[in-house]
Order: C-alpha cells, then sequence, then structure tokens
C-alpha cells in the first residue's frame, strides 16, 4: 500500500459493495469497457478512510449493468475480509494513466471528450460535454451550456469530428435533436471595460468582427466604467499616494464594473505593459474560456488592490507603452477570435499560422507569375505537392533562424528540420566565405 499524490491517476469508476469472506469489491465503471480496469495491476481508491493506491491481486468482468456501465470484480491486497474492504463502499476507483491501452483510430478514452466544447456546422457553441451515458446501441453525450443539458448520440451521422488538437467536437444535429434558442456563441464571451468605449466600438462593429457578431457567433460586450462611478463628476481616478505622474485608476468603479459582469469561472485579464507577454499559445489557452473580461488601464496604472481583490492577471501585448489598454484588447480579441473557425472568414487553417507550429510563416506569392522582373519561385507552379511542402518548410525554418534563432530553441524539430538547417547553415558560410 502507498499514498499517492493523485496525477496521473485516472477516474475509471466506484466502488460498490464488498463480498462476504474475501472482502472482493465490485467496481461500477464509469464506461463500459473493463479491459483498462482487468488489466491494471495497480488501483487507487479515494473514500472516506483517504486516498490509498493498492496492488491488484484478481480482477474479473462481470456482466455490464444495467444501464451498460461495465462491472468488475476487484481483490486488492491487503483488503482481504469483508469488513476491510467495506469502509471503501462509494470510494472512487482509479487506475494509472500509464496502463491505458491505445486505441483504435477514432476511439477516444471518455475523459479525452469530457469538458470538450461542442459546436455546431455554422461555428456556434451548444456547450461542454459533462458527461456520458452508455446506452445499448452507442453512447449518449451530455452536454450543458446555459440552459437544460441535451443528449447528443455519439454516433458517426450526428458527432461528425472529434478534433483533440484543437480541443473541440463538431456535431451535425438532424432537425429537432437541438432548440435553436440552446446554442451560444462559437468562443467565449469576452467583455471588455474601458472608460473609453467609443474607442473600440467602430473596430468591434466593422466587416467580419462585425458580421460574426451580429450573427450571434461572437458574444463581445463593452462596459463603460464610468457608468460604476459615484460622485457629481463621475471621477474614475486619483492622484497616487506617495506622489509622482499621472493618476492611478482607483477601486471602486472598476471592481463594481467588474463584478457587474464576470460569471463565476470568466478569465480576468488586466492590459498592462507589466503584465505577461502574449503570445499564441496563451492565445489558444484563452479560446477555451467560457468568459474573458478584460480590463482597460489609462493613466498611470490601476490601484494595486483591484488586482489583488479580482484576481485579474496583466497582460502585456509587447515591450512598449501605449496610452491605454484598449489597443491592446482589440489585439487579443483578435487574437483569440480568428481562432475560431469560421468567424473571421479565415479559410486558413490557424494550425498552419505562423508561430502555431513554432515557426514563422513562409513567404507567400499570387497572380502575376512575374511583376516589375520578379517571378514566382518555380517549385510553387510544378504542381508537385512534397515538393511545395518541403520547400515551404525549407523557407520557413530559413526566415526564423535568420529573424528569430531563439524560437528554434523551442521548437518541435524533426530529424528532416535538422537536416534542412544544416544545409541552409552550409550555404550561408559558403555565401559569407566567398
Ligand atoms: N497598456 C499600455 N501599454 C500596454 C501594453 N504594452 N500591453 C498591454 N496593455 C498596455
Amino acid at each position: 500500500m502507498a499514498s499517492i499524490a493523485g496525477e496521473g491517476w485516472l477516474e475509471v469508476g466506484r466502488v460498490g459493495r464488498a463480498r462476504r469472506g474475501d472482502g472482493a469489491l465490485r467496481v461500477t465503471l464509469h464506461g463500459d469497457d473493463p479491459a483498462n480496469l482487468v488489466s491494471a495491476g495497480r488501483v487507487s481508491l479515494r473514500g472516506k478512510p483517504g486516498e490509498i493506491a493498492f496492488r491488484v491481486v484478481e480482477a474479473r468482468a462481470l456482466e455490464p449493468a444495467r444501464d451498460g456501465r461495465g462491472q468488475v470484480e476487484l481483490r486488492l491486497e491487503g483488503l482481504d475480509s469483508q469488513e476491510r474492504a467495506e469502509a471503501w463502499g462509494g470510494a472512487s476507483l482509479a487506475i494509472p494513466e500509464a496502463s491505458l491501452r491505445a486505441l483504435p483510430e477514432g476511439e477516444y478514452y471518455w475523459r479525452q471528450i469530457i469538458g470538450l466544447p461542442v459546436h455546431v456546422p455554422d461555428g456556434r457553441r451548444l456547450g461542454t460535454v459533462a458527461e456520458i451515458w452508455p446506452t445499448e446501441g452507442h453512447d449518449l453525450l451530455v452536454v450543458r451550456g446555459g440552459g437544460e443539458p441535451l443528449m447528443i448520440p455519439a454516433v458517426d451521422e450526428i458527432l461528425t469530428h472529434v478534433d483533440l488538437d484543437a480541443g473541440r467536437l463538431w456535431i451535425d444535429p438532424p432537425a429537432g435533436l437541438v432548440p435553436d434558442g440552446a446554442l451560444g456563441p462559437a468562443g467565449p464571451r469576452i467583455d471588455v471595460l474601458t472608460i473609453f468605449p467609443e474607442l473600440l466600438q467602430g473596430f468591434l462593429e466593422g466587416s467580419l468582427l462585425g458580421r460574426a457578431r451580429r450573427s450571434g457567433l461572437l458574444d463581445i460586450r463593452l462596459t463603460d466604467v464610468r457608468d460604476f462611478a459615484s460622485g457629481r463628476h463621475r471621477s474614475v481616478d486619483d492622484a497616487p499616494y506617495g506622489g509622482g505622474d499621472g493618476m492611478v485608476l482607483a477601486c471602486e468603479p472598476v471592481v463594481a464594473a467588474l463584478e457587474s459582469v464576470a460569471a463565476a469561472g470568466a478569465t480576468l485579464l488586466a492590459l498592462s505593459p507589466r503584465g505577461r507577454l502574449l503570445d499564441q499559445a496563451w492565445a489558444e489557452e484563452l479560446l477555451s474560456a467560457p468568459q474573458i473580461v478584460l480590463l482597460c488601464g489609462r493613466y498611470a496604472g490601476f490601484d494595486q488592490r483591484i488586482l489583488e481583490e479580482t484576481g485579474a492577471r496583466e497582460l502585456s501585448i509587447g515591450d512598449y507603452v501605449l496610452a491605454g489598454g484598449e489597443a491592446a484588447a482589440l489585439v487579443v480579441i483578435e487574437a483569440v477570435t480568428r481562432l475560431i473557425p469560421g468567424v473571421l472568414g479565415n479559410p486558413v487553417s490557424p494550425e498552419k499560422d505562423s508561430f502555431s507550429d513554432g515557426l514563422l510563416e513562409f513567404p507567400l506569392y499570387t497572380r502575376p507569375r512575374v511583376f516589375r522582373g520578379r517571378e514566382v519561385p518555380e517549385v510553387l507552379l510544378s504542381g508537385d505537392h512534397a515538393a511545395i511542402t518541403r520547400y515551404r518548410r525549407r523557407e520557413a525554418l530559413r526566415l526564423t533562424r535568420r529573424r528569430r534563432p531563439e524560437l528554434l530553441e523551442n521548437t518541435h524539430l524533426t530529424e528532416e528540420d535538422d537536416e534542412i538547417l544544416r544545409e541552409i547553415r552550409d550555404d550561408t558560410d559558403r555565401r559569407t566565405d566567398s
């Protein structure tokens, strides 16, 4: 027996009764397949006596329960009497993740699916998978959005695409399965708190962002912090204690504005040149937040207690100082919303972007074939897709090496990439030598 830290374990079921005599435990699985538990070797129980890992002495698959869930009988080392085993009734049971067998293509573990957002073909989001119920013929995804949970059959005609890389599911529900009112925006709801809402209005109403908002794909709202200021002058700032230049955004109106819009689980971000630098990985992470609240600074900055009280994290868009956070908020909004397929009319899959694979993007060309004597590289006209892919990879590596060599340190490079980089290096050396 050993106490476990809980990491690297996957909860797969719940302990029921203990058998008289030898204390064998009956476990009801969350899913239908007992194979992983039967072959696990070790399990961890979390229940009234605490959290303890046991060696499995014997594991036997039983008939599935009436609702389709798998059942397994387990004898565990050290739990050799009914009395000892019974103390674990109702405990949750986990197995080491390392013992999971690889699944054939097109099959997934429930834990890979639970928590993922579910989208319909026009991009709108139904909610996230809260649970999975096995039934005789197929599993049912229990999807929770704003209202009543919906049951979505996990069959190929309805569950059309599982995109684990992007962390989302696509369904094509037949008429009547999903009420229109159940569909929400395609990405997180975004609230911007500012004392200059008019600075953002035009940008958010214009072209593709505006269209996506009007069609319900995006839910972006502006809140004027001044509406939360009291006093005749509705003042939102004050002089800094201890002296110094500029004014400081005051606690009362900012915190009141923030509390009026932020739901539980919202990601709160204060735009500030002091913050962590926004990068592509962070933008991708923000995409799965249910709500993002962007707090725009002005003047000298925020009263520190705003950050402490609300837990807002500071975010910077670059090592330079803007007059306020509004332009930075727009940068965050565009970096996040363009990752939602269809929202900014961007047909390019975001995986092909600069940065998403850690490299700068290769050069692009369109017609005419010759512009003022400058020709499009021959290979792009060849129709040889493998050669084009190689050429583009080479150019991406060349550009990244020249402009942002530090990016190569944190990028997964294949052996072929290393070979290309060696060639590029030799090539450059030869040219500088001559
Ligand atoms: N406000 C002022 N400068 C900023 C920056 N670089 N990033 C985010 N917010 C800011």
